[in-house]
């Protein structure tokens, strides 16, 4: 199946267009928009879940013209379907002289749309550098400070590194910069950091990159350097820099601080992944909960999946009650240990592979990075609806 990005801002024709979608099974949407985006966003969308076609209803030709225009020119080579309510002459030069090539008309025939997707998918398999080729970007977030997220985003970064196979690497970025604690925690003495990649992230190339880094194995890091709470990075920073990342690096953690910053909401815009670190404890689960409220509002919260860290037999609260009490999946849980934390704290590395901890980090790694198959549209628009009841169930904040 294509992934298949979907710009549509009449709720009866995309819902029409959904149904023929799972009937003919050609195309997963994972993206849907029900309205015609902003250039940024529209680029952000792109770069998050690399569609394989675009699917784009034209009721304002001249902003759906302007939506198909950057697409071309930021992802030249991708298939553009255009859907309307119903065929317009007019509509249909205009896009003609464009990219598009094909055209799909409410009522929507099984058969019809199915040749046209056919096409499509023909037309896709050409396309020279896949999306596979360009990493993806996944955001640790801490409900709360403490939990354990930069250790988890730590070991499971070099959990990636081991597992993107030998002709690429992972990167870990650490943009906490109020906190930051992974140059600590590896041990790294490089003087260079995040600060001045994101000063230059405009002019980034292989020899001034080389510098700002420390290798370990297969995996890159670029720790956050001295204390910087008052520094900034700017909202142009964040998306060369994602974008320099993005092409160079098979996968690409970023360790943030919990506290939302700006820059932090823009790195999660172009995230594929946020995974919510929580504890099972009350503190911990109440700041997961109002994060994803937060996280809702920019229409984040269904990247979101969560980790239950330090996890243990005796904890009160378990995996099934989490998911339930949050809305979103609980997609791993880690052990609590201390001492193993602990030893590879005093080392400087990754806690020891073959400890119960150390299998998940590697379980973590190989699914995160094999996971190609998205929740279905349907999935996807469910469980966002128990996340919206529940939370209309609870009390405002006093
Ligand atoms: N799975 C774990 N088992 C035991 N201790 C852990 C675990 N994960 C993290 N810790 C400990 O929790 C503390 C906070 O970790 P840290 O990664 O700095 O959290 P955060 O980035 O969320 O603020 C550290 O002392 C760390 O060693
Ligand atoms: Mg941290």
């Amino acid at each position: 199946m294509l992934r298949g990005l979907m710009i549509c801002p009449d709720s009866t024709l995309a819902g029409s267009l959904q149904e023929v979608l799972q009937e003919t099974r050609q195309v997963d949407v994972v993206r849907d928009l029900d309205r015609y985006p902003e250039n940024l966003e529209l680029l952000r969308v792109l770069r998050a879940h690399t569609p394989e076609v675009l699917l784009i209803s034209t009721e304002q030709v001249d902003k759906a013209l302007a939506a198909v225009h950057l697409v071309e020119e930021h992802m030249p080579g991708l298939p553009i379907v255009a859907v309307s309510s119903h065929a317009d002459a007019s509509v249909l030069i205009q896009l003609v002289r464009t990219g598009v090539r094909e055209f799909l008309s409410a009522p929507f025939q099984v058969g019809a749309v199915f040749e046209a997707l056919g096409r499509v998918e023909q037309l896709a398999a050409k396309q020279p550098a896949g999306p596979s080729e360009i990493g993806h970007i996944y955001t640790f977030l801490p409900s709360k400070p403490g939990v354990g997220t930069s250790t988890v985003a730590v070991n499971a970064a070099i959990a990636m590194g081991r597992s993107v196979g030998a002709r690429r690497k992972a990167l870990l970025l650490d943009m906490d910069l109020s906190s930051g604690i992974v140059g600590f925690l590896l041990k790294i003495t490089n003087l260079h950091s995040i600060i001045e990649a994101a000063e230059n992230s405009h002019h980034l190339d292989e020899s001034l990159w080389e510098r700002l880094i420390t290798r370990r194995q297969n995996l890159e890091i670029l720790h956050s350097g001295r204390l910087n709470p008052d520094f900034r990075i700017n909202s142009a920073q964040v998306q060369a820099l994602m974008e320099f990342a993005r092409r160079n690096y098979a996968a690409v953690c970023v360790d943030v601080s919990g506290n939302l910053e700006r820059y932090s909401l823009e790195v999660m815009q172009e995230s594929k992944q946020i995974f919510l670190v929580v504890t099972p404890e009350i503190p911990s689960l109440h700041l997961a909960r109002e994060k994803l409220t937060f996280l809702q509002q920019l229409e984040l919260a269904e990247r979101v999946t969560v980790l239950l860290n330090r996890n243990h037999r005796r904890a009160v609260i378990g995996k099934d009650q989490i998911e339930g009490l949050l809305g979103v999946p609980v997609s791993m849980a880690f052990p609590n240990d201390y001492q193993g934390v602990h030893r590879a704290l005093q080392a400087g590395r990754a806690v020891e592979p073959a400890s119960e901890l150390g299998k998940q980090f590697a379980s973590f790694a190989l699914r995160t990075l094999g996971d190609k198959a998205e929740a279905s549209p349907k999935a996807k628009t469910e469980s966002k609806k128990k996340l919206a009841e529940y939370f209309s169930l609870l009390p405002g904040r006093g």
